[in-house]
């Protein structure tokens, strides 16, 4: 079987309802990213950044996949499947996908201030000040914020030179270093890009841009490449 990289991002989750960051009606259009999303923002007013995640985390209990997430998992039957997600929401893994990689981490986990270490599932429940780790350490979302490493980005490098076909999903590209898996890709490897706004982002002419919502062009893509194999 063929191995198949798809990597996501917000995009792929708008049509279930949660907003993406860069659009004009998206996450960093009505918050700052530095006042959110930074081990600085963290320091400064922790209060804050719980609400924007608590927030985000009820959200999420209240949306469904959508038809683009569902697809995915069909692709299961008749390929090596590996999907690498910028996302923190959990839709892929509620969809029935079986190989998920958070490079950004996920907004149901959380874990200690200082360590990465021992990372806990809390589902969709909210952390409040004094929410203390086992390690005695004040909880934190388990979310990759601006300014920190990317643990899984060699993990993801290493899948993505593996890939046959790599599909980029609902992704603006703009945040690195997941953009620049794009690099890594074997020379054989066919690639895809699905997003309305596709003319915006940059990619090399090998690229089959597919101008359109993935709720739509992800089913589609899906039956085309299931198609070739059988
Ligand atoms: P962006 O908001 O930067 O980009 C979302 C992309 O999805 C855009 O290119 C849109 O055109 C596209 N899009 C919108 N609706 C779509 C639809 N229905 N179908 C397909 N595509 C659609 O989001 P990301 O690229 O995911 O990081 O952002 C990357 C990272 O930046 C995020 O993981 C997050 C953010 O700051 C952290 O929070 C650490």
């Amino acid at each position: 079987m063929k191995n198949i990289v798809i990597l996501t991002g917000a995009g792929i989750s708008a049509e279930s309802g949660l907003k993406t960051f860069r659009d004009s009606d998206g996450l960093w259009n009505n918050h700052s990213i530095y006042e959110v999303a930074t081990p600085e923002a963290w320091a400064a007013n922790k209060q804050l950044v719980l609400d924007f995640y608590n927030f985000r985390r009820v959200e999420l209990e209240h949306v469904k996949p959508n038809e683009g997430h569902k697809a995915l998992k069909k692709l299961e039957v008749n390929f090596n499947v590996q999907i690498i997600t910028q996302n923190v929401d959990n839709l892929h893994e509620r969809a029935g996908s079986s190989n998920i990689l958070h490079l950004h981490g996920e907004l149901t986990q959380a874990r200690g201030e200082y360590s990465y270490d021992s990372v806990l599932d809390i589902g969709y429940k909210k952390i409040e000040m004094g929410d203390l780790h086992p390690n005695g350490e004040q909880l934190r979302p388990h979310i990759v914020w601006f300014g920190e490493d990317v643990p899984l980005i060699e993990n993801a490098a290493g899948i993505c030179g593996t890939a046959d076909i790599f599909l980029v999903i609902g992704t603006s590209m703009q945040v690195y270093p997941a953009a620049g898996l794009i690099h890594v890709l074997p020379e054989h490897c066919k690639t895809y890009l699905i997003d309305p706004k596709a003319d915006e982002i940059s990619t090399s002419s090998t690229v089959t841009v597919i101008k359109e919502k993935a709720g739509t062009a992800v089913p589609a893509l899906v039956k085309l490449l299931i198609s070739k194999v059988n």
